[in-house]
């Protein structure tokens, strides 16, 4: 009757592909993906030859979202030919991905199974490889773009992740990154923080026997950095907030009982 089972890849080529998304690939009718390059397009039509990309549907000029409808639109077309089909993003397909979710919904509401599983999302691999443990402060994590069109709040007491730093302010496809407007975001940065607070921007690495590339430089520094078309920005915690002494007293936390 159809039905869609959303996986993503992991980030590091096939390392990071769980064991149940494996078989929702190997096992669907038609595989429908988006990857980052062409070596994982290629292992994806190994694992499932029925496996194409949707890839093509990205176009310089068009906006992304109207990218992210034609991605879902071929998704439920093929799902409504009757087909089991997987939808293969890379990182986790809920994070940072729109077609997924919208796909998922658009199947639901039209009365087909659809799931989502689980995977390894960029920020998965920034924690490990940057050793940051988002519940020592807490974390925030924007999208670069929607962080300076809304204004976003930040709290400097707790990690800040940003997302697309490397197409700040691109809506369009940016098959080369897009720095330029890479100042007005350190601008709004340090509207929250000291001009000389770390920033790092991090790639994590694609392929197992690589190392991920990490660069270390003061916030007010970020605009003429080497930031990578993939890269995503890690601002530590620039203050540490005391806890509240009337909070402590109702919840009867002893404030010596906190990290
Ligand atoms: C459209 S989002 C896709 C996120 C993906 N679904 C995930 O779970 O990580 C693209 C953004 O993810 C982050 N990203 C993707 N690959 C990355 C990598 N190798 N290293 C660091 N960040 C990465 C970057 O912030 C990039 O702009």
């Amino acid at each position: 009757m159809g039905s869609l089972t959303v996986v993503g890849t992991g980030i590091q080529l096939g390392a990071q592909l769980t064991p149940e998304a494996r078989v929702a690939i190997t096992e669907a009718d038609e595989v429908l993906y988006v990857v980052t390059d062409a070596l994982v397009a290629l292992w994806m039509e190994r694992l499932n030859p029925r496996a194409r990309s949707l890839q093509d549907l990205y176009a310089e000029g068009v906006s992304r979202r109207r990218t992210y409808d034609a991605m879902a639109d071929e998704i439920m077309a093929a799902v409504r030919r009757g087909r089991d089909v997987c939808a293969a993003f890379y990182g986790h397909p809920g994070v940072f991905v729109d077609p997924s979710h919208v796909a998922i919904r658009r199947a639901r509401a039209e009365g087909y199974p659809a799931r989502m599983l689980p995977a390894v999302s960029a920020e998965d691999c920034l924690f490990a490889d940057l050793g940051v443990n988002p519940g020592a402060a807490g974390c925030q994590s924007y999208e670069a773009t929607d962080f300076l069109v809304r204004r976003r709040a930040v709290d400097p007491s707790a990690a800040l992740v940003l997302w697309q730093v490397g197409i700040v302010g691109r809506l369009d496809l940016a098959p080369e990154g897009d720095r330029s407007r890479l100042p007005v975001l350190v601008e709004y940065l340090l509207e929250f923080y000291p001009p000389e607070h770390e920033a790092l921007l991090y790639e994590a690495a694609p392929y197992p026997a690589c190392d991920p590339v990490i660069e270390d430089v003061r916030l007010a520094d970020v605009a003429s950095a080497p930031v990578g078309r993939l890269a995503t920005m890690y601002v530590p915690p620039s203050e540490r907030r005391r806890p509240d002494a009337a909070m402590l007293a109702r919840l009867g936390i002893p404030e010596t009982h906190l990290r």
